[in-house]
This record gives structure tokens, C-alpha cells and sequence, in this order.
């Protein structure tokens, strides 16, 4: 299990002095919306500055017509990230035309479809998609599956249930992880770190209980001690 730490900081400084303070742990980054949309690729690369080791997971949940989403999914590839992430609910379509825009680079980065955000309860789900998160789910995870993808992003509670329906190599990728028990915030699903290992997630992300501690690289060690 690998730890993905969320960039969610109202600056580029803020987040590149967590980069700098976590520099020597062996973890992926996250640079998602609110980071990229205002820092843009030179915060990629002063991520890597700091170090070259670090894995960088660009969260955009890209969501567009099939053309639009291969189109894009070749400029994140060409940003030199390690791994990015679509909307499953794009469609088949779009997540295959995706995958075979990448068939022709070298190293392609992984790629996750999102499946039912961690944030929605059941009712919050359901008056969306019209189905249980876990039907739905584990239906948008197989047609990722199908479409070539590397995995998923969900909650730790549909992390099992996606890999029976799938393969055990299928990735899934776990935001909401409260390690020690933390407040949720707006996650509604939210796990310990006990739990996502038992339902074998192969990366957690963890943003508010890192970069809101008064000790982050404590938090880290803490929980690299414990995956
Ligand atoms: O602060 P917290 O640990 O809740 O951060 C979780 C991070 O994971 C945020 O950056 C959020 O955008 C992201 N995320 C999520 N649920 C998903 C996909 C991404 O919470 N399904």
C-alpha cells in the first residue's frame, strides 16, 4: 500500500514547503484541481526539483466528450505525471479512445476512473445515479476494467468488492482514509488505516489530517509505520 498525499493548500508555497518537509519519504503527490488550476505545470516541475523520486498523481477527474478526454489525456501524459485520473461514468467509449491515445508512449502514466466519490452518502448517491454505490461502482469498474484502464478510485468500502469483479491487480486507489480516526470534514465515507489495509487498497490518499497537523512528517512516519 502506497500513501498518496493530497496538495490541497491555499498556495504554491504552502504546498511546496510540505514537498520540502516530506522530502526524503518514499509517496506519491497529489496535485489536484484547486493546485493545478492555479500553479499550472511549473508546480510540477518545482515538485520534482525538490525531489526527482517523488510519484506526482494529477487529479483533474477528467469528464468530456470521448475525442476531448483522449485529447486531454495526451497533454496530462505529456506533463510527465505518473498517474491522472477520468470520471468511469465518461463511458467506455471515451476511457477506451483514452488508453489507445496512450498506446504509443513510452512509460504511459497509470490511469484510474473515478468511480462514486467519497463524499456522497447513499441517499446524496443515489438521487444522482439512480442505483446503490455499490452496484454502481462495481458496474463502473468493470467497464474501466474492460476499457484497459489500471484501476479505480473509491471509497475502502467498494475497494474488495471492485477487485472480485475485476482481478486482485486491479488498482484501487482510497481517498477518505482518516489514519488514527481524524475528523471526516465533507468525506462521508472515511476509513482508518486498519480498514484500508483489510480491504487491500493499493494507494490511500490523505490530505486535511497531514497538512492540518502541526507535525506532518510525524503524521507520515506515523503512518508509513503502519501500512
Ligand atoms: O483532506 P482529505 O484527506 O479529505 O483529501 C482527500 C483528497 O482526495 C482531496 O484532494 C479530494 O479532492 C480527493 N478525492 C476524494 N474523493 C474522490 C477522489 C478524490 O476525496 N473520490
Amino acid at each position: 500500500m502506497k500513501l498518496c498525499v493530497a496538495l490541497d493548500l491555499s498556495s504554491a508555497k504552502e504546498n511546496l514547503d510540505l514537498a520540502k518537509v516530506l522530502k526524503s519519504e518514499d509517496i506519491w503527490l497529489k496535485v489536484g484541481l484547486r493546485s493545478f488550476i492555479r500553479d499550472g505545470k511549473p508546480l510540477l516541475e518545482e515538485l520534482r526539483a525538490i525531489n526527482p523520486n517523488f510519484k506526482l498523481f494529477l487529479d483533474l477527474k477528467v469528464y468530456d466528450i470521448p475525442n476531448t478526454m483522449a485529447d486531454a489525456a495526451e497533454s496530462m501524459a505529456g506533463l510527465g505525471v505518473d498517474m491522472f485520473n477520468v470520471h468511469a461514468s465518461s463511458g467506455k467509449k471515451a476511457m477506451t479512445m483514452v488508453m489507445d491515445r496512450l498506446s504509443g508512449i513510452e512509460n504511459p502514466p497509470i490511469v484510474l476512473a473515478v468511480t462514486a466519490l467519497t463524499s456522497f452518502d447513499e441517499p446524496s448517491f443515489e438521487a444522482i445515479y439512480g442505483e446503490s454505490i455499490d452496484k454502481k461502482a462495481t458496474q463502473f469498474a468493470k467497464d474501466a476494467y474492460e476499457s484497459g484502464l489500471n484501476g479505480v478510485v473509491c471509497s475502502v468500502f467498494e475497494s474488495q468488492l471492485i477487485k472480485s469483479n475485476t482481478t486482485q491487480n486491479f488498482l484501487t486507489l482510497t481517498p477518505g482514509i482518516r489514519p488514527f480516526g481524524e475528523s471526516a470534514g465533507d468525506q462521508k465515507r472515511v476509513a482508518d488505516l486498519d480498514t484500508a489495509k483489510k480491504e487491500m487498497s493499493d494507494f490511500i490518499v490523505i490530505g486535511r489530517p497531514i497538512y492540518q497537523s502541526n507535525d506532518p512528517l510525524g503524521v507520515i512516519k506515523k503512518i508509513i509505520k503502519n501500512i
